[in-house]
């Protein structure tokens, strides 16, 4: 599972550098985000735009860099990864990695991380099974680097065949995906997240919606994956992707919503980011109403059922951590916590949805954690942000009560 994964490529320099290219479009196309290192012998052979292109972002050289220690930094490059691959990992950076060096980037970023690393081993056949390097290799087991190849074959230089070849790259992927299978903060937990408005008939060409465009909600929906979590999405009408490895249903009514909510239980945690419908119209038109006759027709409304407080309520099957949003346009940690105790769920987290704060369907959010422990001000950040921070809370949250 890459979907989301933060993978932090090391290109050193061997030939087999060409391949690495490629090997950013296999694990994007698996949905991971790559970020890339070059370090100084892989430019010869590949360069800084090429790698930076195929990122869409800059590619990484110099740990000296003014300007890059200013945007990320290496310390931050070390960490803000899920994993780091090596690829082509060679001679000369297995011996700095075995030896602790840390003169370059890449070599720094490699011993300040505490993330899990992947090297892909590309050398010649000599240089492979040279006692040195073999030492090397067996150190770095030892240190729980991991290694994908080499595997045998030709080499680049005519004539030279034996095992040093670089692994390929969807050996590689695969390599990766199995390393990062299983881990996250929420590995093993099962996440169901509402997202988007609802819309309640009043004609088969009419209905009732609101301005909700489901970016919060997909975004904890997109953060729950990329942090292991089984995910199931229940969305209304929104014009978003489906986020990558979540399933993903779609529903209209909130009705519906409520029916796919139950069937997607159990869940170990839920999250109601749906804006859903108060009311629907007590009687839904089987054909188009018509203008004319007596007038402008009178809507009856009848409420609906509340998704949130029916889970939050249940005596069996209620899922460990509920967590809903408050959509407020005044005195909105007053009424936040209000919603906190009448629908009997975990957490809130309060927004303020007047038009001014351009939260509804912004891309930005603004919110505050309510629960029994009090409230906790979130710093103004994208929905991605908010999203990243609520999966470590509820992953922190999970711990707590399992000890
Ligand atoms: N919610 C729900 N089902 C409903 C109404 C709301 O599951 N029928 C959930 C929302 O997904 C959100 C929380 O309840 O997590 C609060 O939604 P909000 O619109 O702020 O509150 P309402 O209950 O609709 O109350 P009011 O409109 O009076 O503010």
């Amino acid at each position: 599972m890459l979907a989301n994964r933060r993978i932090l490529l090391i290109i050193g320099g061997g030939i087999a550098a060409y391949k690495s290219l490629d090997l950013i479009r296999r694990l994007q196309e698996r949905g991971a985000r790559v970020r890339c290192i070059l370090t100084g012998a892989a430019q010869h052979f590949v360069t800084p735009l090429a790698a930076g292109a195929f990122c869409g972002e800059r590619a990484y050289t110099d740990l000296f860099d003014a300007q890059s220690e200013f945007d990320v930094g290496h310390i931050r490059l070390a960490r803000d990864t899920d994993l780091i691959v090596v690829a082509p990992a060679t001679a000369d950076l297995m011996a700095k990695m075995a030896g602790g060096n840390a003169a370059d980037l890449a070599t720094a970023v490699l011993l300040a991380t505490d993330k899990p690393i992947l090297i892909a081993p590309a050398m010649n056949p000599h240089m492979w099974a040279a006692k040195a390097t073999q030492r090397n290799l067996a150190q770095l087991k030892t240190d729980g680097v991991r290694i994908v190849g080499p595997n045998s074959g030709e080499m680049a230089e005519r004539g030279e065949a034996g095992v040093g070849r670089m692994a390929e790259p969807n050996e590689i992927v695969a390599a990766a995906a199995a390393i990062l299978h299983g881990t996250g903060v929420l590995a093993g937990k099962r996440v169901l997240v509402t997202s988007g408005p609802t819309s309640e008939p009043i004609d088969p060409v009419r209905f009732i919606a609101n301005r909700s465009s489901g970016k919060q909600g997909h975004a904890i929906a997109t953060a729950a994956a990329a942090a292991g979590a089984e995910v199931v999405l229940v969305s209304g009408s929104v014009s978003l992707p489906d986020p990558p490895g979540v399933s993903v249903v779609r529903v209209e009514t909130a009705q519906q919503m409520l029916e796919a909510v139950e069937n997607a239980l159990p869940a170990d945690v839920a999250v109601f980011a749906a804006a859903v419908a108060d009311w629907r119209p007590r009687q839904v038109s089987g054909g188009k109403i018509k203008k004319g006759g007596s007038g402008p027709p009178t809507l009856e409304l009848v409420e609906n059922p509340d998704i949130l407080a029916t889970i939050a309520h249940r005596k069996s099957g209620r899922p460990n951590l509920v967590i809903g949003f408050a959509a407020e346009t005044d005195d909105v940690l007053a009424h936040a916590q209000a919603k906190l105790k009448k629908k009997g769920c975990d957490w809130i987290l309060a927004n303020d949805v007047s038009p001014a704060t351009g939260i509804m369907g912004g891309d930005d959010n603004t919110v505050h954690l309510v629960s029994a422990a009090g409230v906790e001000a979130w710093p103004s950040q994208s929905k991605e942000s908010v999203a990243r921070m609520l999966v470590e809370r509820i992953g922190a949250q999970l711990r707590k009560k399992k000890r």
